[in-house]
This record gives C-alpha cells, structure tokens and sequence, in this order.
C-alpha cells in the first residue's frame, strides 16, 4: 500500500500534495501530540450517553475543489513548503465538505473510508487526533465532555428524523434535523458533545449553559472543530441553534474562517444554503 505522504508527481517532475497526503501529515502530527499528552487511555474512558432524539462575505466562485495556494502548505520532508490544491468542498470524505439542505452527501450511500470509536461513538478517523486532543485538554481542564452522536449512516439519520417529525411536527423537525442524506454526520466529521455533569441537556437547549459547552465554544476551534449552527448563522446553515454539535474541518480552516470574520463554510466557500431543500 503506498504511503499516505505520497506526492503525486506531475509531468514536469513538480510534486503535488492532495488531500490524503496533507491529511495524513496533519493526522501524524496531532497523533504525536495526543501520544505525548496520554490522550488514548484519556480517551476510552469518555462515554458517550447513547444516541437521543433530537428535542456571504467574501463568496469565491463555488468550485468543487477549492484551488487556493495559500490553503495548505505541507513542508515536504526532503524540500520546501509547497502550494497544495485545497481540500474538496464535494467530496464526503474531505474535512472542507459542505453538506447542507442545498448539497445532499454524494453518493447517498456514503459511509466514511475508515471509521473509529471514540468515546463509545463512531467518527471518520481523520477526526481522530483532534478528537481524542481535545478530550485531554477538557479533562486536564476539569471539564466532562462526552460524545453523544458521531457518525450516522443514512438509515440511522432516517430513524432520528423520523422521531423528530414524530416529536415536533415536521415544519419544526425541518429546522432540528436533517433528512437522510442531508446531515454532516453521516460523514463521520461531526460530533454532537455531551457534559456528564447534566447528561439530561444532551442534544438540548440547556446543553449550552454547560462549563462544557462554554468550554468548547472557547477552545474547540483550537482543535479544528467548528460550532456549525449558531442564533447567528441559521438563516445560512437552515437550522435551529445547536450548541452540542460541532464539526471537525481542521484548525487552519477554523483560523482562516475567523480571519475573514465568517462562521459557516457556506459563506467561506460561496456554496448556497439555507432552510430550503434543492
Ligand atoms: N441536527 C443536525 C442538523 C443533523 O441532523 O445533522
Ligand atoms: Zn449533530
């Protein structure tokens, strides 16, 4: 199996870095961090409460692959930094997907390449070295994060939008949950947190009167995780507030975004949202 650091190399000779090359540099390098801090055994002890039902400035031309030099620079090992051609903004398995109710998760039928327990729960693997990062710096902290949802497949989204419409009524069912195939879980890249203070707010309003909601709102950036739906952003995102749900994109992303002073990757990568399906 060839290296995930390898560089295609181009018809001139000119190495390019894709995405699993930069991914997987960044993935080993926050692993080495998170081995370091004792983060693996810090991380099994995180359980999750089990799965609940759910109670443009600056807009580039939207371009499926974003081409922007300044986006990742990996350092090779045996050369200089080099310009790399950004992550997809399509592809299901790239940390800067969009899915929202404008861009279904394609194919329908995706399930992440690699997945991994966290904290009871499922994520893609790419999320992995942030994740269990990020629970060791809360603990050290004195804060009790756990993970309520991780990656859902399209059938398991299915069932929780169900309960939803059962629950709420299906024009306020709309704005909390997405319809199978519309919800960036089943990518395996959000995570839904929980406090083992008050397990009872999970997936709730009072999760964010939470010291851990206010710590991830704090620091979760740090870590490459976005706060995707706020009271700010939901006429672009087309939902509701959700203080618990956060989705990992890499802590570059998260740094560019807040320098252009923008919170959804809609706005970021000019790509339509809103509370409409396409
Ligand atoms: N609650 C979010 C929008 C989802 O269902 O993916
Ligand atoms: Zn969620």
């Amino acid at each position: 199996m060839p290296s995930p650091f390898a560089a295609d190399r181009l018809p001139d000779g000119r190495r390019v870095y894709g995405h699993r090359a930069v991914v997987a540099r960044r993935a080993l390098l926050a692993g080495i961090v998170a081995a370091g801090a004792g983060t693996a055994a810090a991380a099994a002890r995180w359980g999750g409460d089990g799965e609940r039902s759910l109670a443009g400035a600056d807009p580039a031309v939207h371009d499926p692959v974003v081409h922007d030099p300044a986006a990742q620079a990996p350092v090779a090992a045996d050369g200089p930094a080099e310009p790399a051609p950004g992550f997809s903004t399509t592809d299901p398995a790239s940390p800067w997907v969009v899915v929202n109710k404008q861009h279904p998760v394609t194919p329908a039928d995706f399930v992440p390449p690699a997945l991994a327990t966290v904290g009871g729960k499922e994520v893609a693997a790419l999320v992995v070295p942030d994740l269990t990062a990020l629970l060791a710096a809360a603990e050290a902290d004195g804060v009790r994060l756990t993970l309520t949802s991780g990656y859902r497949s399209a059938g398991h989204q299915r069932a929780v939008h169900a309960r939803a419409v059962r629950r709420d009524g299906a024009e306020t069912a709309e704005s909390l949950s997405a319809r199978p195939g519309y919800s960036e879980h089943q990518t395996g890249l959000a995570i839904d947190f929980g406090s083992a203070v008050q397990p009872g707010c999970a997936v709730k309003d009072c999760f964010g009167l939470t010291d851990e909601a206010r710590w991830l709102a704090e620091r979760a950036g740090a870590f490459g995780f976005l706060q995707r739906y706020t009271a700010q952003n939901s006429a672009v995102t087309g939902y509701a507030p959700e203080s618990w749900h956060y989705r990992w994109v890499g802590a570059d992303l998260v740094a560019r975004m807040a320098g252009r002073g923008v919170s959804t990757l809609e706005e970021f990568f000019g790509v339509p949202g809103g509370s409409q399906y396409a």
